[in-house]
């Protein structure tokens, strides 16, 4: 049974840069990861068919959804009102904004999540980039290829949505399982908080 443990926050991950070193932002170079689930001889479900990725569902808030968040970056107190307000908010943008999930039907908990949103441009030709965010598998699930599916799934709907190129960015430590996934390193990123 996997159980939701406290995983190190998005902004220290920023951390090991020393001051004042950007960030680096990853295109997406190659293939997608992403394969087929396949079901066992005996007809049994394989730990893979149990693990498939979907969209995220409402009933999601009642299954770790945001317990798992919390393992990226601060995401104290989302109540189940605002939780519903957002996601109805962000279904309404259809395949322009899509968060990917992976439940564990063992614990009905979700143990890996990841979204896409699709930027509408004019730059080449009125083209479109896919934009990967909030990435995190759960501390216990590591090491499963989880992470590798949730890219697979997102990288395979921005291409499939007309998307040109995919971009998101990483700290250095996970560079190179974004690697794994077919993105290779370009240029960096900027940024500036406003809280
Ligand atoms: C980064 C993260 C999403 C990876 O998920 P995961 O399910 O453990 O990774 P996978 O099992 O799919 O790994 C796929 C491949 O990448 C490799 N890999 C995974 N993390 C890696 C890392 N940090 N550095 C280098 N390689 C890595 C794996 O060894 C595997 O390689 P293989 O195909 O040769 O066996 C996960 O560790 C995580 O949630 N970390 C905390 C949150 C975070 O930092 N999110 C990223 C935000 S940008």
């Amino acid at each position: 049974m996997l159980s939701l443990g406290s995983g190190r926050e998005k902004e220290s991950r920023w951390s090991w840069f020393p001051e004042p070193t950007p960030l680096d932002l990853i295109s997406l170079e190659s293939q997608s990861c992403y394969r087929p689930m396949h079901k066992m001889k005996n007809g049994c479900s394989s730990q893979e068919e149990q693990l498939q990725v979907r969209r995220l569902q409402i009933s999601d808030y009642n299954k770790g959804f945001i317990q798992l968040l919390q393992q990226l970056s601060v995401c104290d107190s989302v109540s189940d009102e605002e939780f519903n307000a957002r996601f109805q908010e962000l279904s309404s943008h259809g395949d322009d904004h899509v968060i990917a999930v992976i439940e564990d039907d063992q614990t009905g908990k979700i143990i890996a999540t990841g979204s896409v949103f699709v930027e509408k441009k004019f730059l080449r030709n009125c083209g479109k980039v896919g934009h990967i965010e909030d990435v995190v598998v759960d501390s216990n699930a590591r090491g499963m290829k989880l992470g590798q599916k949730i890219i697979g799934f997102l990288t395979d709907h921005a291409r499939s949505a007309g998307c040109y190129k995919v971009i998101l960015d990483c700290s250095v430590e996970n560079k190179g399982f974004y690697e794994k996934c077919g993105f290779k390193r370009k240029e960096i990123q900027m940024v500036m908080y406003f809280n």
